[in-house]
């Protein structure tokens, strides 16, 4: 009989890509989105990917009343892997109460319905937000978890003790595992699937991407005066079809009964850092596609640098990632030239 796995958010950037492996894992998969940041289309295309197609409820899980129909409907679940969530750090500064409604109470009904035993596995999609500026590098799972600089993060964080807490309450019967990604990028290599972002991009690869197709100007790069090598921001990119792997392996963590505890945490990371500027070459290297830049102010709420000790994955979730960066902007491009049809 073959496991079946709710994905909330399963249109979304990394929850295609994460339904694409459940399927090519021979899971089952339904997918609840509203589709507010993400289309239809995208089923379709996970088909082509993989034969097999996802059923998909489009409505939002602060709609209780769907969501008990829903878990009427499927009454088989064996595990949630739960994306659906609003994700834009500067569009939750101006609007906080749509961040904390949508982002808070989507994960209480949820785990509501999971103390009614309708799943009893989660994983959780957090953030290395979390951690603010870390005091020190790499980050591990340990690092103290700072004021948040944004709802946006603010939500992941009472998002993680929410969990914590009525997993406690609900001993044996409720697990989660709590995955903190750190930048995810990249699309899957048949550029069927991808970052749909609606607007202006706020993250840098996207921005990239359509700077190089000439549908934005030149890429602003946000601050140079850092204190690192060449002076601009460093994070950890991951290739978004790594971190959807992930997922599988925590998935099957929770169902062969590996967990050490019922909330397990793990920084899912490639452990290296790479600047803005880096990113850039890079991108130019990989693609052929020459960038125009400039350096910018520092923008509001950036932190200076971040990569992930990732250790604890590797060695106890037993998942590393294995695609680097040209692999990641290469791919991202692909992905852009698929929707410029170029
Ligand atoms: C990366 C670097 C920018 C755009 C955010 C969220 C995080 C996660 C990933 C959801 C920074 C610089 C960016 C540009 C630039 N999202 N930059 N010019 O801010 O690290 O993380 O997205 O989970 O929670 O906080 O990602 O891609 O926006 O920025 O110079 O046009 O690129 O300053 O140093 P970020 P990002």
């Amino acid at each position: 009989m073959k496991k079946k796995i709710l994905v909330t958010g399963g249109t979304g950037f990394i929850g295609s890509h994460t339904v694409v492996e459940l399927l090519e894992a021979n899971y089952e998969v339904v997918i609840i989105d509203d589709l507010s940041n993400s289309n239809e289309n995208v089923i379709e295309n996970i088909k082509k990917i993989c034969g097999k197609k996802p059923d998909f409820e489009k409505f939002n899980l602060t709609e209780n009343d769907k969501l008990k129909a829903f878990f009427k409907k499927h009454t088989n679940i064996d595990a949630i892997i739960h994306f659906a969530a609003y994700k834009a750090v500067g569009e939750s500064v101006n609007f906080p109460l749509k961040y904390y409604k949508n982002n808070l109470f989507s994960l209480v009904n949820l785990l509501a319905f999971m103390e009614q035993g309708c799943a009893p596995a989660l994983v959780f999609s957090s953030s290395c937000t979390v951690y603010g500026q870390p005091l020190s590098l790499p980050v591990t799972e340990q690092a103290p978890i700072q004021i948040a600089n944004s709802p946006y993060g603010n939500t992941k964080q009472i998002s993680e003790e929410i969990i914590n807490e009525t997993v406690a309450a609900n001993a044996g019967k409720i697990k989660c595992v709590a995955l903190r990604y750190f930048n995810p990028i990249g699309a899957h290599h048949s550029a069927l699937i991808g970052e749909l972002p609606l607007g202006i991009p706020n993250n840098l690869v996207p921005y990239i991407t359509q700077s190089a197709a000439g549908i934005r100007g030149a890429v602003n790069v946000f601050g140079n005066d850092y204190n690192t090598p060449d002076g601009t921001a460093i994070r950890d990119y991951i290739h978004v079809v790594d971190l959807a792997k992930a997922h599988i392996v925590a998935v099957e963590r929770m169902l062969n009964n590996q967990t050490k505890s019922d909330f397990e945490v793990f920084n899912i990371g490639t452990g290296k850092g790479t600047s803005v500027l880096e990113i850039i070459n890079t991108f130019e290297k990989a693609t052929q596609q020459k960038l125009n830049y400039t350096i910018a102010p520092r923008r509001a709420g950036d932190i200076e640098q971040v990569w992930a000790d990732t250790t604890l994955a590797n060695n106890e979730l037993g998942w590393k990632a294995e695609l680097n960066i040209y692999d990641m902007l290469l791919s991202a491009w692909n992905w852009e030239k698929t929707l410029m049809n170029i």
